[in-house]
Parts: C-alpha cells; sequence; structure tokens
C-alpha cells in the first residue's frame, strides 16, 4: 500500500490495512537488529526530537535507538530543563522546533489531544507517544507486533486487558487496534475504573479476573495508576492483587500457552507477581525490544510520507 499520513496520531484514525502495513513494515526492520551494524540510511540527513513532558523511560529510549538505527539525529528535549518551565506554550514550542527545522517530533503529553493539537499547527511529522488518556499508538502497535509473532496471527485471538481501563492510553489503543484486526477483546477491572459504556467500542466486560483470563490466549496487564487516585477511591494494593493480580495460581486455570503482556512499568506484587513476570508465558521484555522496529517502521513511514507530499507541491 501506499503510505500518505504524514503523522501518527493514533490508531482510531487507521484502517485495519494501515495497520497491518505498519507491522508488515516493522517486521522486515526486526532484522536490521540481527546485524552486526544495527543502521540502515533511511533518514540520514532527518532529525527526529522526542518531546517528553511526561516520565518515560521505555518509549523515550526506544524512540532514539529506532532513529539512530534509521541514522536520523536526535534530540531529547527535557522539558524540566527547557524554556516550558518559563511558561511557552506546546504550540509555540513545536513552532520553534519546526524553526529549528527538525522533521519529526515525537510528543507525549498529560494532555488528551496534544499530539493532535500540534499535528494541526505544525508541518512536520507528529508522533504520539501517548497523550493523556486518550491513545498510545506504537504501544498497541508494539504489542500487536509481539502477539502476531507468539500466536502466528491476531484475528480470532481472545485477548483481555486487565487493569486501569478508564486512565489508560494503552487500553484505549489496543483495544482500537486489536478489534480493527479481528481479535475479540474483554476487558477486567474493578468497577469505578471501567469506563461507561466500553461495549460500544467492541468489547465484552468480564465478570471477574477467572472470567477474564478463562477464554484468553493472551492477557495484556495494564499499570495501575495510582497517582491518577485523586478521590482515593481506587482499591489498596493489596486488595487490588488479591482481586485482580495476575499470579500463578490464577494461571492454572486459564490456556497452557496464554500470553502474558505488560506494557510498562510493572509494579510487581500489585498487579503480577514476580514468578509470573519472570515466568516461561511472559513476553514483557520481547514486547520491549519489538518496540524498536515497531517505532523505526513509523518514523520511517511518516517521514517518508512528508517528503512525498513536500514533492507533490514544488
Ligand atoms: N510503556 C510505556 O509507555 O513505558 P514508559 O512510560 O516507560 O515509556
Amino acid at each position: 500500500m501506499n503510505w500518505t499520513r504524514k503523522d501518527l496520531l493514533g490508531l482510531e484514525e487507521l484502517t485495519k490495512e494501515e495497520i497491518e502495513f505498519i507491522i508488515s513494515t516493522a517486521e522486515s526492520f526486526k532484522e536490521v537488529q540481527t546485524r552486526e551494524i544495527k543502521k540502515v540510511p533511511a533518514l540520514r540527513g532527518k532529525t527526529v526530537v522526542n518531546l517528553f513532558y511526561e516520565p518515560s523511560t521505555r518509549t523515550r529510549v526506544s524512540f532514539e535507538v529506532a532513529a539512530k538505527r534509521l541514522s536520523a539525529d536526535v534530540i531529547n528535549i527535557a522539558t524540566e530543563t527547557s524554556s516550558v518551565k518559563k511558561g511557552e506554550t506546546l504550540i509555540d514550542t513545536g513552532l520553534n522546533i519546526q524553526a529549528l527545522k527538525a522533521d519529526v517530533i515525537v510528543v507525549r503529553h498529560n494532555y488528551s489531544g496534544a499530539a493532535v493539537m500540534l499535528a494541526k499547527h505544525l508541518d512536520i511529522s507528529i508522533v504520539n507517544a501517548g497523550d493523556g488518556w486518550h491513545e498510545h499508538p506504537t504501544q498497541a502497535l508494539l504489542d500487536i507486533l509481539t502477539l502476531k509473532e507468539k500466536l502466528g496471527r491476531v484475528s480470532g485471538l481472545n485477548v483481555s486487558i486487565v487493569g486501569d481501563i478508564a486512565h489508560s492510553r494503552v487500553a484505549r489503543s489496543n483495544i482500537w487496534g486489536l478489534t480493527k484486526l479481528g481479535a475479540n477483546v474483554t476487558v477486567c477491572a474493578p468497577a469505578m475504573l471501567v469506563p461507561p459504556a466500553i461495549e460500544k467500542l467492541g468489547v465484552r466486560v468480564a465478570k471477574n479476573i477467572d472470567d477474564a483470563l478463562r477464554q484468553a490466549d493472551a492477557v495484556n496487564v495494564l499499570r495501575m495508576q495510582f497517582e491518577r487516585d485523586d478521590e482515593n477511591a481506587f482499591p489498596k494494593q493489596l486488595d487490588y492483587f488479591k482481586n485482580f493480580g495476575i499470579t500463578k495460581e490464577r494461571l492454572l486455570k486459564a490456556k497452557k500457552n496464554i500470553v502474558v503482556m505488560h506494557p510498562g512499568p510493572l509494579n510487581r506484587g500489585i498487579e503480577m507477581s514476580s514468578d509470573v513476570a519472570d515466568g516461561p508465558n511472559s513476553v514483557i521484555l520481547e514486547q520491549v525490544t519489538n518496540g524498536i522496529a515497531v517505532r523505526m517502521a513509523v518514523l520511517f513511514l511518516v517521514a517518508q510520507a512528508r517528503d512525498n507530499s513536500d514533492q507533490e507541491k514544488l
């Protein structure tokens, strides 16, 4: 297919074919990581700016590694030490990065819609690295790539997403991506963390954790975002683990080869026991590795689409 989007803002706006195209492009970039020199010249001369307004380990490093493997120059802006601290708006920061002739901004922001807003105001490519509760598209894409590798397909799989669904951009992007690719998605969370009318997105709400695990081919376990518990309404950590934690005992009642995923950062003993996190069903670190190929694919496709559209304007 001919990729024409200069931005990646979320999976809601992508077609099944576009999602499959990113995944197949990522699959071809995986080979680069097996080489002695893990680099291709695809983005030589391009500049990628990581603009992160929220903490990140995996996503920020993964985008940096991905850009460097494509031979791009990479600049990381720590908002704590930038002019953001002097009151500069997101749009003004973006316009200045554009004026500095960057080609791609990878943005993480606590405001849902931040990436969409930047994309509306800037001509350069914008990649959403997580915006508020809205979307985290590259996380869902790397989850999908990992599932496909482990189980050979995505269509028809039963995938359960367990944890803080209400506040989770990872859940939302996974729901969009998985349902478009034909997976059966179940969500499971304490009642106050299940968004109203979530079934309208084409998912089933499990009665309890055993119900969520029983038929699951894979379980994607989300981080409990206790820092968002402004009203002190979430279950306490031990209660959460007792009622929703993924343990060896609970997995005994699930499919033997159930794939256990977590986007990270993982709170051991809250969302999952350590023997599961480090056990044979866990693919948590493979997800991290797959993030590089997915982000290489995304950076390559959006930069190429922008080049193509610039040429058409000439
Ligand atoms: N999965 C994820 O987004 O992790 P980071 O917050 O470390 O980037």
